[in-house]
């Protein structure tokens, strides 16, 4: 993701990036052609972000990785979209065998320089770019799973992706904003359920998580917190965490 100085948004649909560009620089139809241009000015916008924000969200992450463990069968992990690899690392010394992955090389590198087992993979199209199979896959808050500059296409094709790469009875975990902003600029909850369907998931558990700002995690006691966050939160959380299953169904 690459952001320079002025509005508006824009997203170029054969490199998956985003920018804020200017008047003078646009992305013409589907093709950046631009990225060589916009590369002498631009910074990893979602790089920056997760450096910035994921000291202050570690509790929150600890928080709900532990929650959410019981719905991982044992094995492997790949998570999409990992940012700065903040939910891999927790899940590695969970004792998951977890690799961290992102469509932003840059990010990817910066993963790596933290010795966070990291590759690079575009989430829709996960089998070119991995040759293995994986027990899990985890996509919290990932761009073409909520972007609706990008259409649910998008959506579509990380779904069926996921699908692929997944081992019988592995599953998918999906965690995703919620809110008036997010309906108005992300794509809806609702719209997930017929293609969850279609690419041949079951949906084995929805619920929501996360009830106060990521910030208050580390202020008060996980004592108090893990158990309004398995109670409570699930109906008025501030996240929706989806559970799909390939195939059999596999209790866990
Ligand atoms: C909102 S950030 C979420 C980061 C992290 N998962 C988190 O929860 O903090 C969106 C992430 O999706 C990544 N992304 C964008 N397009 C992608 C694609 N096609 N495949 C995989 N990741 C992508 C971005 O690089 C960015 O790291």
């Amino acid at each position: 993701m690459y952001i320079l100085q002025r509005e508006p948004v824009e997203y170029c649909g054969s490199c998956a990036k985003t920018a804020k560009i200017t008047h003078a620089a646009r992305f013409q139809g589907n093709k950046c052609t631009l990225v060589r241009e916009l590369k002498m000015i631009q910074t990893s916008y979602w790089l920056e972000q997760g450096k910035k924000n994921a000291p202050r969200q570690y509790a929150k992450d600890r928080l709900v990785m532990e929650l959410l463990r019981p719905y991982f069968v044992p094995g492997s992990i790949l998570e999409l979209g990992a940012g700065v690899g903040q939910l891999s690392s927790i899940l590695t010394g969970m004792g998951f065998d977890t690799t961290a992955s992102d469509v932003d090389p840059e990010i990817v590198e910066f993963m790596q320089s933290q010795r966070i087992k990291s590759m690079i993979v575009d989430a829709r199209h996960i089998s070119q770019c991995v040759q293995t199979t994986f027990d899990n896959v985890l996509a919290s808050g990932i761009t073409p799973m909520i972007n609706r500059e990008l259409g649910v296409q998008a959506l579509e094709d990380t779904y069926r992706s996921v699908f692929e790469v997944l081992n019988p009875g592995g599953r998918f975990i999906v965690i995703l904003g919620t809110g008036y902003d997010y309906k108005k600029k992300f794509i809806p909850i609702k719209e997930h359920f017929p293609i969850i369907r279609k690419t041949g998931f079951t949906l084995l558990h929805y619920f929501r998580n996360q009830l106060f700002p990521s910030s208050l995690y580390s202020k008060f006691p996980k004592k108090l917190l893990a158990p309004m966050e398995n109670t409570v939160a699930r109906w008025i959380g501030t996240r929706y965490v989806l559970v799909c299953q390939k195939g059999l169904r596999v209790e866990g």
